[in-house]
């Protein structure tokens, strides 16, 4: 058998700071004049701080000077850090420590792989940071989901393979950078909006750990 190493984004799977940054971009859309929705929130899961200004901009139809870009995406994320400064273990998504518990006791290699450049202080925050082998964020990567590169580096540290590799993603362009780099790919979250997952879990309250067995064994 192959070993398996398992690679977990961060925002929307290991803690709900997804509503964070959401909250964030909206506070932003608002001092700009316009509104932002949830829905729209959706394509900026997964995606590059910079991508997400993009994004931002095209919806409220704005043209920005590069200083004003600069400057706006410093003030989101002041506003973020200022979200997630009191961040604690209460704010782990439910069974996530069930999952990464399992894979430590049975020696699974584990990696982050998240687009996000606060992603260690958060696992700090929390209290996961010990749990990771490997961890590959916005500051390693130069190119962002859906493009495989965070996932590669990190099965690349990991010594893994890509196709031994089960990636956890809440985000469209999470599960697309897993599927292009042939890793195996669970959506965390809504099925309908991941319907390119390989597999689909609400959260990991759905997930047992024979599932997790039964992927090993494959
Ligand atoms: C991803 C989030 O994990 O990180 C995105 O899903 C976010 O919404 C991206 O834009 C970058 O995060 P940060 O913390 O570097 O602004
Ligand atoms: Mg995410």
């Amino acid at each position: 058998m192959n070993k398996v190493g398992f690679i977990f984004d961060l925002d929307g799977v290991i803690v709900d700071t997804a509503k964070y940054h959401f909250l964030a971009w909206k506070k932003l859309a608002n001092e700009l004049g316009f509104e932002f929705t949830e829905e729209q929130n959706e394509m900026f899961k997964g995606v590059s701080r910079k991508r997400c200004m993009e994004i931002l901009l095209d919806i409220g139809n704005i043209k920005a000077t590069q200083d004003q870009f600069d400057t706006w995406m410093g003030e989101k994320n002041v506003d973020y850090l200022a979200y997630i400064e009191n961040m604690n273990a209460s704010e782990i998504l439910p069974d996530v420590p069930k999952i990464l518990k399992f894979l430590k006791k049975n020696n699974y290699p584990i990696a982050l792989g998240s687009a996000s450049k606060n992603a260690r202080p958060i696992l700090e925050k929390v209290g996961l940071l010990h749990y990771f082998d490997a961890i590959l964020d916005g500051n390693n990567v130069t190119k962002a989901k859906p493009d495989p590169e965070v996932f590669l580096l990190a099965a690349k540290e990991l010594e893994i393979s890509p196709e031994n590799c089960v990636v956890f993603e809440d985000a469209v362009a999470g599960i697309a950078a897993a599927n292009s780099a042939k890793m195996i790919s669970i959506g965390i979250g809504d099925k309908t909006i991941l319907s390119k997952a390989q597999y689909n879990f609400k959260d990991f309250t759905e997930m047992s750990v024979d599932f997790i067995k039964e992927i090993i064994g494959n």
